[in-house]
């Protein structure tokens, strides 16, 4: 009963994880036909939702450790090890690529189209992280 629990904060908190990010990629769109004055919007939209990932991203993590410690597999099975990996890079990448983009809104460093084309690479950059980690969980490929 306990697992079942766990397993599906894990799920819920993985569909949370990804899900702002593929809502921002309409959004991005949006902006390039934006006024500077109502881009202001946009880019709190686009904070609130990464913190959103990034909340859902430490229920992920927590979750993820409770069902190693639940189940019958091991810190040294493969596909947890590479999701691991997947997921500090990613970690770092979230931390990189998003923040030094969004502060740059408002000041004199501010450039629209590059400002969106950043966002708009970190966003699939991520996505496509996130994506990776869900296959590695879904299959579970022996790699090694
Ligand atoms: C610290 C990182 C993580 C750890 C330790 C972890 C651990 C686990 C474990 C032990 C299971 C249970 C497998 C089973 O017995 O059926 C699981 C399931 C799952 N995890 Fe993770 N996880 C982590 C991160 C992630 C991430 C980043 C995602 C998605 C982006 C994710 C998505 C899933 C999904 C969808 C399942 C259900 C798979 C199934 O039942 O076949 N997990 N995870």
């Amino acid at each position: 009963m306990l697992f079942s629990i766990v397993i599906f904060i894990h799920v819920v908190s993985a569909v949370v994880s990804i899900g702002p990010l593929v809502a921002l990629l309409p959004m991005l769109k949006k902006m390039e036909d934006t006024d500077e004055v109502q881009l202001g919007g946009f880019v709190q939209a686009f904070q609130i939702s990464i913190t959103v990932v990034k909340h859902a991203g430490h229920v992920l993590v927590i979750s993820g450790v409770l069902l190693v410690w639940l189940s019958a597999w091991t810190w040294l099975t493969s596909w947890i090890v590479m999701t691991i990996a997947v997921m500090v890079g990613s970690i770092v990448f979230l931390a990189k690529a998003f923040k030094p983009t969004l502060v740059t809104f408002g000041t004199s460093n501010f450039n629209k189209e590059q400002f969106i084309k950043k966002l708009r690479k970190a966003t699939w950059m991520y996505i496509f992280l996130l994506l990776i980690m869900l296959w590695l969980m879904v299959v579970k490929p022996t790699l090694w």
